[in-house]
């Protein structure tokens, strides 16, 4: 088949308005969706449902929600190559959530990884915790994703996904596609600077020292850097090991912005003197990776109009493929109205 005439592959994917972007999320995630949106079906949710599991702050919330979706456009995702949209506008979501929640044995949901971790020590843990998998399992059967690009984070959740789609299928007969998680080689799992043994994340990102947020100027940017924790070996080069966890974690984040290989990276840093040069130089890639975005994202927040109705089109977009499939569910279940 000629390429331009073969089937697209469809993409879900989500992120949540939870504090502020931070690199992580980008590298891992969001610069790999926008390289790869003429070749794919995107659709992206800004997945707020996800995000109440934890309390917010209403107006908080709001406002997060708005601004990741001009980030989102920033970090270079073209709204008229992409389905961006809002998760709680599209309601077929929480509904397929529901159905799935019947079909989906507890103990898988407490198997999950980052329930152990957000449920630990706490002493009272709210039900959307435990089924938050199910929320995000509905998120993508609902657009027969075939593909889920996440960072190494999520991907228990996605083959959870696969689980919860096989067993339906098997009660019910073919309804779901089966999707498979995608990771990036490089950059799947960016560390914390602050504790480079802890994934870099948005819950932390508050924590000074701890990520480079999106929005971070650059001397904002630097101090982190600097800050960052290394070791005493003073030897610049990748390494599995746990001591050596902060220099590998700089030299990832260095590779991942410039593209090169492993070899190269390390010839790179050959004349290099001490962490101290490490670190700037790693400061210089990243400034010049996230200044740019920090433009197209200050431009489009100044103008609200433009932006709410991208959020409409996407919404609409969304719903188009969502709806349909909510009701060849529910007539699988003996849930429509036909005859009744
Ligand atoms: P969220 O909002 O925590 O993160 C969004 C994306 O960023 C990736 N990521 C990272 N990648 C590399 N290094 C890091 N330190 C790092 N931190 C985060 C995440 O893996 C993710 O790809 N449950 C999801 C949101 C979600 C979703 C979905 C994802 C809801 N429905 C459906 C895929 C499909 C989450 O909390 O992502």
């Amino acid at each position: 088949m000629p390429a331009s005439k073969a089937k697209k592959n469809r993409i879900l994917t989500g992120i949540q308005p939870s504090g502020d972007m931070q690199l992580g999320n980008y590298l891992g995630a969001v610069k790999n969706w926008a390289k790869n949106q003429d070749i794919q079906t995107n659709f992206i949710p800004v997945v707020d449902l996800h995000t109440i599991t934890v309390k917010q702050d209403p107006q908080e919330l709001k406002k997060q929600t708005f601004s990741l979706v001009a980030m989102l456009f920033a970090c270079g995702i073209d709204p008229e190559k992409s389905t961006v949209f809002i998760q709680s506008h599209i309601q077929a979501h929480t509904v397929l959530a529901w159905i799935l929640s019947c079909t989906t044995p507890i103990g898988w949901l407490e198997r999950m990884i980052q329930y152990k971790e957000k449920s630990h020590n706490q002493e009272r843990v709210s039900a959307g915790l435990l089924t938050y998998p199910i929320l995000m399992a509905a998120d993508i059967l609902i657009y027969d994703a075939d593909e889920v690009p996440v960072g190494e984070d999520q991907k228990q959740h996605v083959e959870l996904t696969r689980d919860i789609a096989e067993r339906f299928n098997n009660l019910y007969g073919e309804t779901f596609v089966l999707p498979k998680a995608i990771m990036p080689e490089v950059g799947a799992k960016l560390m914390g600077l602050d504790n480079p043994l802890i994934k870099m994340s948005k819950s932390h990102a508050h924590v000074r020292g701890h990520a480079i947020r999106m929005l971070d100027d650059s001397k904002e940017i630097e101090r982190s850097i600097k800050r960052a924790v290394t070791d005493s070996y003073n030897e610049i080069r990748f390494s599995n090991d746990k001591e050596r966890a902060g220099v590998n974690n700089l030299l990832g984040i260095y590779q991942v912005i410039t593209g090169k290989t492993v070899k190269e990276v390390e010839d790179d840093f050959k004349d290099a003197r001490g962490y101290g040069d490490l670190k700037s130089r790693v400061a210089g890639v990243v400034i010049s990776e996230v200044e740019p975005v920090q433009k197209r994202y200050y431009d489009l927040l100044n103008d609200p109009a433009e932006l709410r109705r991208l959020i409409q089109k996407g919404d609409n977009s969304a719903k188009q493929y969502a709806e349909p499939k909510l009701a060849d569910v529910l007539k699988k279940i003996g849930l429509d109205r036909d005859g009744n």
